[in-house]
């Protein structure tokens, strides 16, 4: 696969994502080289609950790097470093000496923690750790998360308080294996993804002491926290051993990374199985008043930490999985795009997809999804409609927060991720933005941050100046919704999201 232009060196990203493992080998330029990419098991135990193998993931990560570097024809002699990015909060614990994950992990989107966060939040509220870590208390973090664990699997507190047990998100289970696992592996996070844990104080970037006492979780299990671009160690074995570990990032902030937003205000939204948007805000945490989260960006080696506000957007790209997989409303993701281009409007319904509560800006557990407006007059190509239209007036709810929170206008907006191919979609968002919406030419940003910040830890690139300079624009889509239409809409979106609060009862 490798064309003729391309000429070694590379840098090779490992994209742990949600619904599959990616590898992706780049060139100097920061063009795709090769791809392998494979898709895991959604284990769903009972309503609210989602659940993933950690072993068939990292299985599946092995088979991906070996196929990208098979594909690109190379060997691991022409790769200079290896940049890991992972799905976020996704939460694991597994025995130091066997390297046996103690309990499927547990996904970014399961709500069973939902009556501990309460319980966390004791009189003060969702708030009570949100100076610190710029979090909410809500089942999405990583540290709730690992004390369902350590209360529900039977003595694994006891073990984890001897030290026989690690605690990681997906980055630091694939950077315990790469480095050896059993045989030396290297218990290592990076600031992205330590401060999800809602364990991790944002200033001071290391763990905090009296969030781990309030939540009953051992120091014990904990991993170093490192910078997102640094070498981390070795890989042994594999398709690439003897490679430096280079850089780590939660999916988010390497997409915000991959698409260079290295000023203060700039932005990006990523529409996979979710969809984050992420604002530079430079050296300094912003705090949210409108429902985002503040979260670090990026931590080059040891320069000053870069922060960023979020809106985290649960349900996207999952519903029009939902429509095919759930509802066989369609057969493939594209097919969402003929089907609602089959109709000119939404017929007057509007789908809330409030499967896992509501995230930004509301923090609500207890929503749950809502189509709203049905009539007999709707038909599947109406909801095909709605389903779309619920990405764009997600997003659309995010930046207006996002304005609030910054004082910066959105100028335009630079998007990537599997849902950009959809041109409708692509469309209905400048519309409903009333802004500019531009893709670049390499859509994997996700996978792209990840080998920038690896290139940079070993000096393959010498600066973010010199990754600018690869930011291309592929495709730009401009409003052409009449403010009238859009108000009015908008409206009736909101209706609907307030249909979805309160669904859920406490003694539920
Ligand atoms: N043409 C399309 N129209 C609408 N949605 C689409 C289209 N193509 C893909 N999708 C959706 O985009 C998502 C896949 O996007 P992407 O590959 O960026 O996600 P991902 O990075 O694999 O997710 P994750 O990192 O969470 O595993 C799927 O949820 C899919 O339903
Ligand atoms: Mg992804």
């Amino acid at each position: 696969m490798t064309d003729a232009h391309t000429t070694g060196p590379f840098i090779a990203a490992i994209d742990q994502g949600t619904t599959s493992s990616r590898c992706i080998v780049f060139d100097r330029d920061g063009r795709i080289v090769a791809v392998e990419q494979k898709e895991h098991e959604q284990i769903f135990p009972k309503p609210g609950w989602v659940e993933h193998d950690a072993t068939e993931i990292w299985e599946n990560v092995q088979y991906v790097v070996a196929g990208a570097i098979e594909k690109a024809g190379i060997t691991a002699a022409d790769v200079k470093a290896i940049g890991i990015t992972n799905q976020r909060e996704t939460t694991l614990l597994w025995d130091k000496a066997t390297g046996e994950p103690v309990h499927n992990a547990i996904v970014w989107q399961d709500t069973r923690t939902d009556a501990l966060c309460k319980e966390l939040g004791r009189n003060v509220g969702q708030d009570r750790f949100r100076r610190e870590t710029g979090l909410p208390l809500a089942s999405y973090f990583a540290g709730p998360k690992i004390r369902w664990m350590l209360d529900n699997v039977e003595g694994l507190r006891e073990r984890a308080e001897r030290g026989e047990i690690l605690f990681g998100t997906m980055d630091s289970w694939v950077i315990w294996n790469l480095t050896g696992g059993t045989d030396g592996g290297v218990h290592v996070t990076d600031v992205t993804n330590a401060s999800r844990t809602m364990l991790m104080n944002l200033r001071g970037l290391e763990w905090d002491p009296k969030i781990l006492s309030s939540m009953q979780i051992p120091a014990e299990v904990l991993p170093k926290i490192r910078s997102s671009a640094e070498v981390y160690g070795t890989a042994k074995g594999g398709a690439l051993d003897g490679v430096p570990v280079a850089s780590a990032l939660g999916d988010q902030q390497a997409a915000l990374f991959g698409q260079t937003c290295f000023s203060e205000g700039e932005a990006k939204s990523t529409y996979g199985t979710g969809t984050f948007m992420l604002m530079n805000t430079g050296h300094e945490p912003v705090n949210s008043y409108n429902g985002l989260l503040t979260t670090v960006g990026y931590r080059i080696g040891t320069e000053k930490p870069v922060y960023a506000l979020e809106g985290s957007i649960a349900v996207t790209g999952s519903l029009v999985q939902w429509m095919r997989d759930q509802m066989g409303l369609i057969k493939s993701a594209a097919e969402i795009e003929t089907l609602a281009s089959s109709v000119d409007d939404n017929g007057g319904a509007y789908f809330v997809p409030a499967f896992s509560g509501l995230f930004a800006p509301y923090w609500r557990a207890d929503a749950r999804g809502v189509i709203a407006g049905l009539t007999r007059y709707v038909t599947k190509a109406h909801i095909a409609r709605a389903v779309l239209e619920a990405t764009a007036w997600q997003t659309r709810e995010i930046t207006d927060a996002m304005t609030k929170d910054s004082g910066v206008e959105l100028t335009s907006l630079k998007v990537d991720g599997g849902m950009t191919s959809n041109n409708l979609l692509m469309q209905t968002l400048s519309d409903f933005l009333d802004a500019p919406v531009v893709r670049p030419m390499v859509a994997e940003t996700t996978c792209l941050g990840a080998a920038y910040a690896a290139g940079l830890a070993v000096g393959f690139w010498p600066d973010t100046a010199a990754l600018r300079a690869n930011w291309r624009r592929a495709a730009e889509w401009t409003p052409r919704m009449d403010a009238a239409t859009r108000d009015r809409e908008y409206k009736n979106w909101l209706k609907a999201v307030e249909r979805t609060m309160g669904w859920i009862e406490d003694e539920e």
